[in-house]
């Protein structure tokens, strides 16, 4: 009997629906292809939902998606509803609740993309950032004290505990014997400054590469890594770092590779379940218009399958995606594909079927 994977979808806000839509018309095509079956549950969750009900997520939604295989997210976020709301409410709670401890982050300049870097290719830019998802300035230590008068002071903290980094490392450490190019990882930090949180990763990452001798090891400071990312890509080819350093530098990789129409992500709790999304956000200018470019929610349902065990159906959809960008659209960017959302969805589909 063929196997059954049972998937949350959560399509959001802005373009969301839209690009998850031609995400799931991809992986329909794949799971007929590759001889497996996805029973799909749809999720409301978002500002229209907040907006109707002013309830950001009901208690009950983690207990519930923790039941399922995986979770395909589209993107959070609403003109209508003050930053941080949505963000913080939903994705990040998710993030949090379901211990989804690894951003994963694939950087790959894709064949016939125009790369804004002058000189390089799909060969030099090929490289995956790890970021660790639950700690950091995100875990929300701080507060204010006498907020709202001239002797305000604010504080928002680093939390970096031993546990939630030896554990971001060990992932970062197994994903490179297995999954990269040249078995090489960087520590992305700034020891030179942040001389506490980036002691203890420091500390933490020497000690576990000692349990992989197979691996090179390599550290970076952060704001020496955006200059890289753009001088010499090719350096990288996995990357691990902290939180918030992840964010940054995953935007900046986002954008050698093409930009965020192609993006893609993953929100990994190796132990329970994850959570794949198209990193660029609910785009609400495009919403409705069918012009949104649906790639980083493909390759999002890519790494998915990827990540549940069908590896054939996801390295088929990479080549397929490879392919379109290769010969088919003219420019990743929104009204710039020479197609329409669902023309190239329509397009992935039809190629990872046959
Ligand atoms: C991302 C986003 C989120 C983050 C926001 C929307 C909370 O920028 O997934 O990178 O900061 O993690
Ligand atoms: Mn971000």
């Amino acid at each position: 009997m063929s196997k059954t994977y049972n998937i949350a979808v959560v399509p959001g806000d802005g373009t969301g629906p839209e690009v998850v839509a031609e995400g799931l018309k991809v992986l329909d095509a794949a799971s007929k292809k590759f001889g497996f079956n996805c029973n799909l549950t749809h999720f409301d969750f978002g500002g229209d939902r907040y907006l109707r009900t002013g309830e950001v997520l009901p208690d009950s939604a983690t207990d519930e998606l923790r039941k399922f295989d995986a979770i395909f997210l589209g993107a959070i976020g609403h003109p209508d509803v003050k930053p941080g709301i949505l963000e913080k409410g939903i994705l990040l709670r998710l993030r949090f609740e379901l211990d989804q401890y690894i951003n994963l982050r694939p950087v790959k300049l894709y064949p016939g993309v125009d790369c804004p870097l002058k000189g390089k290719g799909p060969e030099h830019i090929d490289f995956t950032v790890i970021r660790e998802n639950t700690e950091g300035i995100y875990a929300g230590a701080g507060g204010f004290l006498k907020k709202g008068t001239p002797d305000e002071v604010a504080t928002q903290e680093s939390i970096n505990t031993r546990k939630g980094v030896d554990r971001c490392l060990k992932y970062a450490f197994e994903y490179t014997m297995k999954k990269s190019r040249e078995k090489k990882l960087t520590l992305c930090g700034k020891t030179n400054v942040l001389t506490f949180a980036f002691d203890l990763w420091q500390r933490a990452f020497n000690e576990m590469a000692k349990s992989y001798p197979g691996v090179k090891t390599d550290y970076a400071h952060v704001d020496a890594i955006t200059m890289w990312f753009v001088k010499n890509p090719e350096w990288f080819d996995v990357i691990v770092t902290d939180n918030m350093f992840g964010d940054i530098i995953t935007d900046l990789g986002a954008m050698i590779q093409g930009g965020m129409g192609i993006a893609a992500g993953g929100n990994i709790n190796p132990e329970g379940v994850s959570m794949f999304e198209p990193i660029g956000g609910s785009a609400p200018k495009y919403k409705g218009q069918n012009i949104i470019n649906p790639l980083a929610a493909i390759c999002a349902a890519g790494m998915m399958l990827d990540h549940l065990g069908e590896e054939a159906a996801a390295k088929k959809i990479e080549a397929s995606v490879m392919d379109i960008t290769g010969t088919k659209i003219k420019s990743l960017a929104a009204g710039k594909m020479g197609f329409s959302t669902t023309e190239v969805g329509d397009m992935v589909a039809s190629m990872v079927a046959v």
